[in-house]
Formats: C-alpha cells, sequence, structure tokens
C-alpha cells in the first residue's frame, strides 16, 4: 500500500483490477461455506450472523451500544469478523470486521451495495448521497478542482487562514482545541473552497450552522421516526436553512462572475456557477436546488473530519514527548511558515497525521444497505438490511498492526506501507467513492500542525490516560470542555 493508493484510490485501473480478481473467484462471492472453501451452499440457505454471545440479549443491545459505542463494537467484534447487532430504529445491523469485507464493499462488490437513507434525508442529492449515474456526473465535474495539482494551489490561502487565528494565541492561554480547530477548519474551507473568507470573530450564525448540521445525527434520536420534530431537529433544520440561505447568495453573488471557461475555476463556487453559465453538464444536476445541496454537503463533509483529526494529533503530541521533540525538530529547520514546497520534506509531521488517522479515524465506521443477499464468511445478509464497516476496529486489529493501540508514528515505515492489506487502512473510505476531499485534508492537516509547532506547544491539561475522552457521535470528536495549555516557543 502506498499513501497514494490506499484503499484503493480513484484510478478506475484499481477497479478493474479487482473487479477482474472478483469474477475469476478470487474474491469470495455468492456462496461460501464457513470453514470449508471448496464446499459451496446457495446463499438463501446459509444461517444469518449470530448475535455476539458477550453483549447480552439483542433488545438491550442498543442501550449498551449508547453508553459506549466503541467499547460495545470492540467487544462484539472479538466474537468474530461477521456479527449481527440489534439496534432501536435501524434493526440488525451486520458488522463486517475484516478488509476483506471492507474491499468487497467499496470496491470488487460496490454494485450490491447502497448508500444508507440517512444523508440523502439530511442533506438532499450533494455528492455525499447520490448514486449511479448522477454520482458518476457529479464526481466527475468535482473531481478536478479536489486532484493533488488544484489542491496544492490552496496551500498558501490555507496557511493565511490558519496564522489568522492561530497567531492571536498568547502565552499561557487555555484554550478548548476543539473548538478553536472547528473555526479554523471552517475559515480555510469557506476561504479556499467556497472562496470567501470568514470574519474571525464575526459570521457567527454560519459557525453555529455548521456545527448544529450534525444534530441530525444524534444517537438519542435514531430510533424515532424522521418526522418527529425533537429539538436537535428543529435545530438541524434552522442551521440547515441559514446555510442553504448562505450558498443562495454566494451563487448570486458569483452569477455573471465565473469564468468563462469553468475549468479556470478556482473554487467550488466559480466552477459551478461557470458551469451552468455555460450550459455544460446536466442541467438537473446544475439547478438552484442541487448546488445548495452541494454547498451544504461540502459544508458539512469538509470541515468536522479535519477538525477532530488536528485536535487528537495535538493530544497525541501532548502526551508523547519523545514523538514531539522529532516534531519541533522537523518544523523548527523551515525557514519560515510552511509553504508548498515544504510539505514534501515533512516526514515526521506526515507520519503524526497518518498515524492519528489510524487510532483516532474521524468516521468510524461507515454503513452500507445491502441491494441484495450477499454472503460473508458462510453467513448470509439479506437484502435490505444494514452493513457496517468498523473502520476505527480495523485498523486496530492486531493482525495487522504489531501493538495496535500504540500511537507509533514511526510505524509507517516503506515496509509496512507495501505489505499492509490495501484496506486494513481506510480512514477516507476506499473504491471509487473514497474521500474526494483527501488531498485537500491531508495538506490542511499538515500545514496546521507546523504552522501552529513552529511557534507554540501544547500541554494537554486532561487526565492522563493511554486514549483520549472521546465523544463518538457521529464522527469520533474530543469530548468537550476539554482544554490545552499554549506556551509559546
Ligand atoms: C481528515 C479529513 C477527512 C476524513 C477522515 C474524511 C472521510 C471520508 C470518508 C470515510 C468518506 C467516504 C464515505 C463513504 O464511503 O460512505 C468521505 C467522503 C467524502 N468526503 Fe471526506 N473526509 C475528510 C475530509 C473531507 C474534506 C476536506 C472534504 C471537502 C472539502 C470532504 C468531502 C467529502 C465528500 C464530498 C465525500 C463523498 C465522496 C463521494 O461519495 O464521491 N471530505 N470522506
Amino acid at each position: 500500500m502506498s499513501s497514494d493508493t490506499e484503499a484503493g484510490d480513484d484510478d478506475p485501473a484499481g477497479a478493474a483490477a479487482a473487479s477482474t480478481a472478483a469474477s475469476t473467484g478470487a474474491v469470495e462471492s455468492g456462496s461460501v461455506q464457513r470453514g470449508d472453501a471448496s464446499a459451496r451452499t446457495p446463499i438463501e440457505d446459509l444461517p444469518l450472523a449470530p448475535y455476539p454471545p458477550n453483549l447480552g440479549r439483542p433488545a438491550l443491545h442498543a442501550f449498551r451500544q449508547m453508553r459506549d459505542p466503541f467499547a460495545f463494537f470492540e467487544r462484539a467484534l472479538t466474537t468474530g469478523d461477521v456479527v449481527r447487532v440489534n439496534l432501536i430504529g435501524t434493526g440488525d445491523v451486520y458488522q463486517l470486521g475484516h478488509p476483506d469485507h471492507t474491499k468487497r464493499v467499496l470496491l470488487t462488490e460496490r454494485e450490491k451495495f447502497d448508500k444508507t437513507d440517512d444523508f440523502r434525508i439530511a442533506f438532499g442529492e450533494g455528492l455525499l448521497t447520490v448514486e449511479g449515474e448522477e454520482w458518476a456526473q457529479q464526481r466527475d465535474v468535482l473531481q478536478p478542482l479536489f486532484a493533488r495539482d488544484s489542491v496544492m494551489d490552496y496551500a498558501d490561502g490555507m496557511v493565511e487562514q490558519i496564522r489568522r487565528r492561530s497567531e492571536r494565541w498568547a502565552d499561557g492561554d487555555r484554550i478548548e482545541l476543539q473548538r478553536e480547530m472547528t473555526h479554523m477548519t471552517l475559515d480555510v474551507l469557506f476561504a479556499t473552497v467556497l472562496g470567501r473568507e470568514l470574519a474571525l470573530d464575526g459570521d457567527r450564525k454560519i459557525r453555529a450552522a455548521a456545527e448544529h448540521l450534525h444534530d441530525w445525527f444524534l444517537p438519542t434520536t435514531y430510533f424515532l421516526p424522521d418526522w418527529v420534530p425533537t429539538p436537535a431537529r428543529r435545530r438541524f433544520r434552522r442551521a440547515k436553512a441559514t446555510l442553504q440561505a448562505e450558498a443562495d447568495r454566494l451563487l448570486g453573488g458569483k452569477a455573471g462572475d465565473a469564468p468563462t471557461d469553468p475549468t479556470d475555476a478556482e473554487d467550488l463556487l466559480s466552477l459551478l456557477v461557470g458551469l451552468r453559465e455555460a450550459g455544460i453538464a446536466d442541467t438537473g444536476m446544475l439547478s438552484d436546488e442541487r448546488l445548495r445541496d452541494q454547498m451544504v454537503t461540502m459544508i458539512f463533509a469538509g470541515h468536522d473530519t479535519t477538525t477532530t483529526t488536528l485536535t487528537f494529533a495535538f493530544w497525541a503530541l501532548a502526551t508523547h514527548p519523545e514523538v514531539r521533540e522529532r516534531f519541533h525538530e522537523e518544523v523548527d529547520r523551515l525557514d519560515g511558515p510552511p509553504t508548498m514546497a515544504d510539505v514534501e520534506d515533512l516526514d515526521v509531521t506526515d507520519r503524526v497525521v497518518t498515524e492519528t488517522l489510524r487510532l483516532f479515524p474521524p468516521v468510524y465506521s461507515l454503513p452500507r444497505q445491502a441491494a441484495t443477499d450477499v454472503a460473508f464468511d458462510g453467513y448470509r445478509v439479506p437484502e435490505g438490511e444494514l452493513v457496517s464497516l468498523p473502520i476505527r476496529h480495523i485498523q486496530r486489529d492486531p493482525r495487522f498492526f504489531d501493538d495496535p493501540e500504540r500511537f507509533d508514528p514511526g510505524r509507517w515505515t516503506a515496509e509496512l506501507r507495501r505489505e499492509l492489506h490495501d484496506f486494513a487502512y481506510a480512514p477516507f473510505g476506499g473504491g471509487p467513492r473514497i474521500c474526494i476531499g483527501r488531498e485537500f485534508a491531508l495538506l490542511e492537516a499538515k500545514l496546521a500542525l507546523a504552522t501552529i509547532g513552529r511557534n507554540y506547544e501544547l500541554y494537554w491539561l486532561g487526565e492522563r490516560s493511554d486514549e483520549p475522552p472521546t465523544s463518538p457521535e457521529m464522527t469520533t470528536r474530543m469530548e468537550s470542555g476539554k482544554e490545552f495549555l499554549i506556551t509559546e516557543r
């Protein structure tokens, strides 16, 4: 595995090679039998995966899951790679705990799995949610804006935003880093992809709205039908309306001002408006409503995940002095704030980001819905049932990583990258639907660590523990209220 091709990539050749493997039988497909690969049993005769015996009665699964989701799924998956848990509101969910399964669902047999409905209900028809032809068309249009070369052009703008906020910190400040990073990643996203700089201490409505987009997914409302107006859902609806209005305002402001050749566009807004004005691409995709959905999707998907990555990276640096020392040595060698030209040389910083995303992947599991009956390790997953790919669990599996619970950026040697199962590390998902913002997020994370690390050292003020205090919501987050002490260097 190389860092460029982690968990498959956008390269259609990768997908083609893998689907050849599937058709030649190298990948389990159709029918299999536990413990005897040679015997073939029709899928309909296979048993359903067991409920893990160590989780108590299925009726109680949801309560245990709500109390501590990570512990719940870890426990479940110690009993086997394919298990079934029962959750209120969603019913049975099949946990698929081996990277071979991840690969089948995301790449080699991806046509057998759909995205789940919840995101579409929340965010409409943006890239994260649409399927089939419409997805392919949206991805084609948006991909160039997120390709490595285009993302490189954002580097200076990213550093400007990171400095603008972090250079206000003073020696002795105590900051809630998760909150500060949320503001910073939103500053970066707006200034680059959306082409509009947010006010450093203003634009509070937009900042609050971006935060409340997560309220749709609070575990406490999972079990209620979508139409029940809980306070969290009301907050979500208000937040979405605020961001839609902002999207309209931005799109209106660009009308008549977009580049005549949309391929010259420097940000998402100019690209979308330019395509519409030039009459390129399907008009359905470029209707007002779709454009709005696209913008809200990007605001949702494009900042919280990087926030988490940065917050946990700083926690890991603060609690691992030997890594912190090497990191500071590396960033101190820079002549000034990092530039795109420096990024290739930031080897320690790169490994810190890679290892943070292994131990604390912001998207800790990926949901899909079986579009047909499908077999995993001799068990049947019936059509219509939910499957879950437990990314965090797999990335901590001792079959793939030595001493897996340890934060050890040094483990990312060329040899490990070469020999690792190609889906044992998948913080950005994999296959054709791999995160479109991956290059953007990795660049932003490295630039933010280096910019901040040159000026400050961050001390962890929470309890000492092997694990940071984590609150698994829609994405992994640090528990709120946890502070770091800032010291100037
Ligand atoms: C460390 C940061 C990030 C992580 C860990 C992350 C993770 C992921 C994952 C796991 C997926 C796959 C979802 C699935 O298969 O169901 C995904 C998709 C996506 N991400 Fe990210 N993401 C990050 C940053 C970003 C950024 C910065 C943006 C935009 C600026 C972004 C936009 C998207 C979009 C639009 C999709 C849907 C792609 C498609 O279906 O074609 N992400 N992300």
